[in-house]
């Protein structure tokens, strides 16, 4: 006799699958802004928490189906001319629609690095992710300058305390 096939969700997932998903989306283009994903990154998937996998997609590549299969966002971007960077406006333009409803009130946090001011980036990814309906759980992480200890501690934290919502 075979074993029934666990049923399917529209989203390809059984209710067997009991993980939580993470999805980190962010553009990170020079070194500075490569290590603040992978402290988030790193933290996200410390060993303390379990019951959430987590996958960091550049935000040029990330889908609606990802979108949509996650429990949970972490989002980073450089600030690029007073506003996000253009990237993570395309990931935003490219699963809006699919996402609305679909992830309305979902969990989410986010960074901001820039050289002087991310005030711009900063109420720019809040207005869509108002739009989007997702829940900011966690303070944003905005950084200025070169990467501090401090900042790399902020951004391993930023990632662990995600997951570790997830979790539970
Ligand atoms: C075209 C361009 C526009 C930028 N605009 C801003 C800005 O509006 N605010 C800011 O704080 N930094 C700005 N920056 C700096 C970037 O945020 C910074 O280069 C990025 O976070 C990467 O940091 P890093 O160069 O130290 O690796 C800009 C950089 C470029 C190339």
């Amino acid at each position: 006799m075979t074993a029934r096939e666990p049923h399917k969700g529209i989203i390809g997932r059984t209710f067997r699958d009991r993980m939580k998903h993470l999805l980190i989306v962010h553009h990170s283009p020079s070194p500075n802004t490569r290590l603040l994903v992978d402290h988030v990154t790193t933290g996200a998937n410390t060993p303390d928490v379990s019951g959430v996998t987590v996958a960091a997609v550049d935000a040029l590549e990330a889908d609606s189906a990802a979108v949509i299969s996650a429990d949970g966002y972490l989002l980073g971007t450089p600030a690029n001319l007073g506003y996000m960077s253009g990237a993570l406006k395309h990931f935003f333009d490219v699963v809006y629609n699919d996402a609305v409803p679909a992830t309305t009130g979902r969990p989410f946090g986010y960074w901001v690095h820039g050289e002087s001011d991310v005030e711009g980036a900063r109420l720019a990814i809040e207005k869509i992710t108002t739009g989007l309906g997702w829940k900011l759980t966690q303070k944003p992480v905005l950084l200025i300058g070169q990467p501090t200890a401090e900042h790399l501690d902020e951004c391993w934290e930023l990632g662990a305390a995600a997951s570790a919502m997830l979790s539970v």
